[in-house]
């Protein structure tokens, strides 16, 4: 079916800004969802006492507290120190419900974000029946950088030769996809942004990554794009990673036309510079802390094990970096002995990054800016930073995706589409 909207009409612009979504503005207004986007659509006048109340809220919304009037709500799984919860809050999200085992993590999460609910503990207690996933609040994305693992792929040829039915039930049991996919079975957001290693896809032989998009595709219905995006083009770190975006159908979200910046950071802008205030442990007297530099002992190890390798025709050994350089990915091993990114320094051995440094190599603070919280032991911060999604490249993400999520959220999955800012005049062809 094909659709010319004349002008994008008033009642869809008051109810974006009132923040409801079409279901709720009709529930409030006291109408039919049916009503609701026919207004919406511009098929015909609305009421002038729904357009006077849908004005009303619209401008209650602008006035009240950012999550009151947050367009839409998600779950941060897996959530880690909040990459993706930084990402999301910026464009307007709320952030219903929130799942991190590790309690350092949770401390950092804490201290960062405002939350008007628990942090809870392991995802696999809300996964066990149906009476613990419906504690999970109902939401509108989910975002999730989970952590890859292994597929029983004969457990599956196994079930096929026998002729038994085999599913993600089967193929995933006991995996943390597969607690996931309940998730998403269940609660049937109407989109979701996963993330994980650019070797997800080659895991296993191509296995794990087969079974992960047939289980999205084919078993849970939705319409997924994966991009790998480097956040060399964000921040001065190699760091390549795999996005899978899921619309519940097709809102016309290209991942193809994600733009990546132009722009090529280097080193130098986030690390400490002596006109900085001081911030013990990491700097004193405008200079690094001393604990930063390599002992003796450590550097003298990493010398020797580095020369038995190239000896035997091999790279394998660490990295040095002066502010012109461009680092390698942050891993979270870094606290070990830092050896993947190593600062020159003149005159002395070299010296890992604080986890200020770390907190800006991942984009969770801007360069030269200290405000991210770090309130955990420099261990526990690597370990965290060297987890994390970069915080600007998920913003870009979810700035994309922004207007897709909106228009998801309002238009039913059988209706026509909601027209965006840059199709006002377009026709807009849609199908189902
Ligand atoms: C790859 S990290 C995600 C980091 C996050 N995207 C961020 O920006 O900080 C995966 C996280 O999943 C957490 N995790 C692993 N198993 C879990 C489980 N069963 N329940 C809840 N969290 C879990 C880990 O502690 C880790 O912080």
């Amino acid at each position: 079916m094909t659709k010319s909207f004349p002008e994008h009409p008033q009642f869809a612009i008051l109810i974006e800004k009132s923040g409801l979504t079409p279901k709720e503005a009709s529930e409030k207004l006291g109408v039919s969802l049916k009503t609701i986007y026919r207004w919406i659509n511009g098929e015909c006048k609305p009421q002038a006492m729904a357009l006077k109340q849908i004005k009303e809220l619209a401008h209650m919304a602008n006035s009240t507290p950012n999550h009151r009037r947050a367009s839409f709500k998600y779950i941060d799984l897996f959530a880690g120190i909040g990459g993706f919860r930084k990402a999301f809050d910026s464009i307007g999200g709320h952030c219903v419900f929130t799942s991190e085992w590790d309690k350092n993590s949770r401390l950092t999460y804490q201290a960062n974000y405002e939350c008007d609910h628990d942090v809870v503990g392991d995802i696999r207690d809300f996964t066990v029946d149906d009476n613990a996933l419906s504690k999970i609040p109902d939401h509108d994305l989910l975002v999730a950088g989970f952590p890859c693992q292994p597929f029983s792929i004969a457990g599956v040829s196994k079930k096929n030769s026998l002729g038994k039915a085999h599913g993600f039930k089967c193929d995933t049991q006991g995996t943390l996809f597969f607690d996931l996919a309940q998730i998403i079975e269940f609660h049937n957001p109407k989109v979701f942004l996963l993330e994980n290693v650019k070797n997800l896809m080659s895991h296993d032989g191509g296995n794990t990554f087969k079974v992960i998009k047939r289980t999205l595709e084919d078993e849970l219905g939705y319409s997924i794009q994966c991009r790998i995006i480097d956040a060399r083009n964000w921040v001065p770190q190699h760091r390549e990673r795999i996005f899978i975006v899921g619309f519940r159908r097709d809102h016309g979200f290209r991942f193809e036309d994600f733009k990546i910046p132009d722009f090529n950071p280097v080193l130098e802008s986030i690390l400490h510079s002596p006109e900085e205030e001081d911030e013990i442990p990491f700097t004193l007297n405008g200079g690094v802390g001393d604990k930063y530099t390599l002992t003796p002992k450590l550097w003298d190890y990493l010398v020797r094990y580095k020369e038995k390798h190239k000896a035997k025709g091999n790279g394998f050994g660490f990295s040095l970096f002066g502010p012109e350089g461009v680092a390698r990915t942050l891993s979270a091993r870094y606290y070990k002995d830092g050896s993947e990114i190593l600062i020159e320094q003149e005159g002395k051995r070299p010296r890992r990054l604080t986890p200020r440094e770390c907190s800006r190599l991942m984009g969770f603070d801007l360069p030269g800016e200290s405000s991210f919280n770090i309130p955990v032991s420099d261990t526990q911060a690597y370990r965290q930073f060297g987890n994390a999604v970069v915080v600007p490249v998920a913003k870009s993400i979810a700035e994309m995706m922004k207007p897709y999520i909106e228009r998801a959220i309002k238009t039913a999955d059988n209706q026509l589409y909601f027209p965006l800012e840059n199709e006002k005049s377009e026709k807009i062809a849609v199908s189902g």
